[in-house]
């Protein structure tokens, strides 16, 4: 590296807590006003720790993929997840991260996915029973309840939402991990109520899965089937998995898989209840492909359903930044980026850069067909490279699923404010309800079969 190579710029806060004030005010603001006051790839504090922002797509490339091995995940996210999943795929690094992948994948094989829909189409059929002709919902509610179904019932075989520990525990751990507070910066050790409660909790789901596999292990292999539990039930046998890193798998695709799943979701039905014509678009794709139910082979070819969906995630991305820590020194974009610097990669401030989108606010399904001509990490709502999101394709396949199901059913407006303020939690979350008003379709309405 040659030794012109500068540090990123960046402001300087106040002294101490650095630029947490700013942040911890409006995360979104702080990092475009970053990215146009000092550039894509520039730095700041907090807490006295120094961190870069890395918002340039070649530059985000590089981190995830090019020279993915200089990077992992970070000693900050190591020990805040460890009691919770220090053990499971999210966390874990090297090869005993190569391992776990390697023993996941076949859960997410595309024949594999397909196998789920059926589940996913029942599942979200009976959230579409439980609502009316005129009823206002708040959508966030509906879809998270339906996304933890889908996980509980396709991976783990099991009713999740018949069981609270599961969703208690669901809303202590994402508490304990909501950035948006201030107690989130606070090691788990200390005793808040907000820490206490999650040790609670998280012990009572800890038991909860072991349980659950126990419960597996007592049905000889060829009669387990053969969704995520069993194949990880099958390597503890072999002693190719320890108990820990189980319990600790099993809860990270709970937590990993459903909120952010619901948090799409909503988005989209945000974004289309805005949109009377991209809805009515969508409504007529889905008639003309699914005729009267969605099935596997129908979602391929549901090709406007995917913009719409890739532009509510490029607006509204559920996670929307994340973080990498280096592990030797390198060079981003021009500048020098020494070994152990934290970096985070805010998808908000690229999905909305002017550099590459035209007219970033606005919701527009149609710049994603054809070629599109932004780079292509300018988008990257599950990330990207070898660490990219194992679930990415159960995710797109379910939310494809449920808005079929749903649109065959309904036509719908919003109910509540049409820019609702977002919080910068754990994910993108909405900080007041989303609500959409139901109008059952006329029955007279011709289905295209
Ligand atoms: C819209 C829905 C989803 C979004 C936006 C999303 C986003 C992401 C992102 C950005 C990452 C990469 C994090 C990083 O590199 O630090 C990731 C990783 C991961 N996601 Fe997702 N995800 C979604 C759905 C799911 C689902 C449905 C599952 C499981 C069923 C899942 C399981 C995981 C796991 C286990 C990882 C860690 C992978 C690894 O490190 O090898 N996600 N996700």
């Amino acid at each position: 590296m040659s030794s012109d190579v500068t540090y990123p710029p960046g402001p300087r806060g106040l002294p101490v807590i650095g630029n947490t004030v700013d942040l911890s005010r409006d995360i979104f603001a702080f990092f475009e006003e970053l990215r146009d006051e000092h550039g894509r790839v520039a730095s700041y504090e907090v807490f006295g720790t120094d961190a870069c922002m890395i918002a340039h797509p070649d530059a985000v490339q590089q981190v995830l993929l090019d020279d993915h091995d200089a990077f992992e995940k970070g000693e900050v996210l190591t020990r805040n997840l460890a009691d919770a999943m220090g053990e499971g795929l999210f966390v874990t690094g090297g090869e005993q991260w190569q391992n776990q992948r390697t023993q996941v994948q076949p859960a997410f094989y595309r024949n594999r996915l397909n196998t789920y829909v059926p589940e996913m189409r029942t599942t979200a059929e009976e959230t579409v029973e439980q609502w009316r002709d005129g009823m206002v919902v708040d959508v966030n509610h509906w879809m998270t309840k339906t996304t933890m179904d889908v996980l509980g019932r396709t991976l783990f075989g099991v009713d999740v939402t018949e069981n609270p520990v599961v969703s208690e525990a669901s809303d202590a751990i994402l508490a304990r991990f909501d950035t948006s507070r201030f107690w989130s910066f606070l090691p788990d050790r200390l005793p808040t109520p907000t820490n206490r409660r999650y040790r609670r909790k998280l012990d009572d789901l800890q038991t909860f899965v072991d349980e659950l596999a126990q419960q597996r292990r007592q049905h000889p292999p060829e009669n387990r089937g053969d969704d995520l539990l069993s194949i990880l039930v099958g390597f503890l046998e072999a002693s190719e998995l320890t108990q820990e890193e189980l319990r600790d798998n099993m809860v990270t695709f709970l937590f990993a898989g459903h909120e952010t799943t619901a948090l799409g979701l909503t988005y989209t039905l945000l974004c289309l209840a805005q949109h009377p014509e991209e809805q009515a678009a969508l409504r007529e794709e889905i008639d003309t492909v699914c005729g009267e139910a969605v099935a596997a082979e129908d979602l391929p070819e549901l090709e406007q359903t995917e913009r719409v969906i890739d532009e509510a995630l490029r607006l509204y991305p559920p996670v929307y930044m994340f973080f990498r820590e280096a592990t030797r020194d390198v060079e981003l974009e021009g500048y020098h980026i020494p070994e152990g610097t934290t970096l985070v990669l805010p998808q908000w401030a690229v999905h909305r850069d002017p550099a590459w989108w035209d007219d970033p606010k606005a919701f527009c399904p149609d710049r994603f067909a054809g070629d599109t001509d932004h780079p292509e990490y300018a988008h990257f709502p599950f990330g990207g490279g070898p660490r990219h999101c194992i679930g990415m394709r159960f995710a797109r396949m379910e939310m494809k699923t449920v808005l079929a199901t749903i649109l065959s059913e309904y036509t719908f407006e919003l109910a509540s404010k049409p820019n609702p303020d977002l919080v910068a939690s754990t994910n993108l979350k909405p900080g007041e309800p989303i609500e959409i008003e139901l109008h059952e379709r006329d029955d007279t309405e011709e289905v295209v079969q």
